[in-house]
């Protein structure tokens, strides 16, 4: 009969067993799906694999990254770094200062002054025509600067939605899921801060293109070069920092507000391309009396049934039920009318990053300023430190943006627990050990 001792190692024996084999059935699993087949662990019968869509399968899964770690999207160490309002463009990463720095020294940066605005269109100093070609103003419709993009394409539709992530972000992302229908986010940097959990469903789940919105939403035009820079260096930042490297390659301004010189920091610095639209539903203001579902119904039906040269970039907001209504209510009138339905970062067949193809491919490591790591700079990012107050009322949205929502508790996201880490020859050593000892005690209990 068998010791308690040759018992033990038995049980041992089993146990290491079992985990060896489960833990290599996923890391075969794993490598099944990011490589190639003839990395294939074949000492596993394939009824050990989970089929693709079962849910243990997606613990697993995770989009392609920089390899550099970033902190848990919705961790206070997340949320830390980041201006709890306007940012204050004393302090912003010297990265960024040099950059632009550097732009404005080879004269790529125009040097008119910021435009003024009392609530209507911004106006520009006395003698400066809005429309003229050097300043080209995107409020004025100017389309005298071929580098921002009004059209699609002849018969594409490109879709995306401002000043998300949001609650009511939720009603649209289940309609695009269920519908299989990407889009681009042009995203308020201050309400990924606050909503990270639309933010995590809108790249994760959908696997839908991140964009540029700025961090506070004002008229971008007004803002001197600085204020320009933190805008949208600290939304490039947390977008940067929240999907494993990945550098947006579009950007919205507000209200559809810029001009050459905002247009020219956003490129040079940040190599951003600045997106208008040829058609405005207006749905923004829906919730305000401005339009109604009628008028909405109305303008898209004209637009849908109508001439498909240029194609339609369509203004939506995923802002309140309302316009995210609105965009479900037309989605079947785009599709019968034969109309093209893409993400407007892809309109042009290209990536929507300008490190990464898309959500879940590789990432080239960049910096957000292009320029930080050009000669001249040699200081580091690590000066970056988050600036502004928790003061909500001073958060600096004008009225007919969104105020950032739900900012009450940043709670950590427990989605990340795995396995404990082993590597690949660990594992194998594992069971190696587990079959000798096995093999030994058997052997064992029956000579005794
Ligand atoms: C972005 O991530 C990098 C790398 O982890 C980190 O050094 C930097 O502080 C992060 N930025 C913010 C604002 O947290
Ligand atoms: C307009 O409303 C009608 C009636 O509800 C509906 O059949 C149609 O699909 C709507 N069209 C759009 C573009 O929303
Ligand atoms: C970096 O500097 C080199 C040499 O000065 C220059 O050729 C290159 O264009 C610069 N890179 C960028 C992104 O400006
Ligand atoms: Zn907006």
């Amino acid at each position: 009969m068998s010791s308690p001792l040759q018992r033990r190692l038995f049980a041992f024996a089993a146990f290491a067993c079992l985990f060896s084999s489960v833990y290599s059935a996923i890391i075969a699993q794993t490598i099944h799906d990011d490589h190639d087949h003839a990395a294939l662990n074949k000492r596993l019968p394939s009824t050990w694999y989970q089929a693709d869509d079962h849910p243990a399968h997606k613990l697993f899964k995770r989009a392609g990254t920089d390899g550099q770690v970033y902190a848990q999207v919705g961790s206070p160490t997340w949320a830390a770094g980041y201006p709890q309002s306007t940012p204050d463009p004393s302090k912003l990463p010297q990265a960024w200062v040099d950059a632009l720095n550097a732009a404005t020294a080879a004269g790529k940066i125009p040097g008119f002054a910021p435009s003024t605005s009392t609530g209507g269109n911004p106006t520009y100093p006395q003698g400066m025509d809005p429309n003229g070609d050097q300043i080209c103003s995107t409020t004025y419709k100017c389309r005298k600067n071929p580098e921002n993009i009004y059209d699609a394409p002849d018969g594409l539709l490109g879709v995306s939605f401002d000043d998300g992530p949001l609650p009511t972000s939720d009603k649209l992302y289940d309609f695009l899921k269920g519908n299989n229908q990407p889009a681009t986010h042009f995203f308020i940097g201050l309400n990924i801060l606050y909503n990270y959990k639309q933010f995590d469903r809108a790249f994760n789940e959908l696997q839908d293109d991140i964009a540029v919105h700025t961090w506070t939403h004002p008229y971008m035009t007004t803002l001197d070069n600085m204020a320009v820079l933190g805008q949208l260096g600290w939304t490039m930042e947390i977008i940067h920092n929240s999907t494993g490297g990945r550098l947006p390659k579009y950007w919205r301004p507000p209200y559809g507000d810029s001009d050459n010189r905002v247009n020219a920091i956003a490129r040079e610095v940040f190599g951003l391309t600045t997106v208008i639209w040829n058609q405005d539903t207006e749905d923004w203001s829906l919730t305000t009396g401005g339009t109604t579902p009628q008028k909405i119904n109305a303008s898209m039906t004209k637009w849908l049934t109508g001439p498909k040269q240029p194609g339609l970039v369509i203004l939506e907001h995923e802002l309140s039920d309302q316009s995210v209504q609105a965009f479900i209510d037309a989605y079947p009138v785009m599709k019968s009318n034969g109309w093209n339905v893409v993400s407007v970062a892809r309109m042009d067949g290209q990536a929507p990053y300008q490190n990464s193809p898309d959500s879940t491919g590789d990432v080239v490591p960049q910096e957000v300023a292009l320029l930080a790591n050009n000669g001249t700079s040699s200081s580091s990012s690590s000066s970056t430190t988050p600036s502004g107050t928790s003061s909500t009322s001073s958060s600096g949205l004008p009225s007919g943006a969104i105020a950032p929502t739900g900012g009450a508790s940043l709670q950590h996201n427990s989605a990340a627990t795995t396995l404990p880490h082993l590597a690949n020859w660990q594992v194998q050593a594992l069971l190696v050990t587990c079959l000798v000892t096995m093999l030994s005690t058997v052997v064992m209990i029956s000579r005794s």
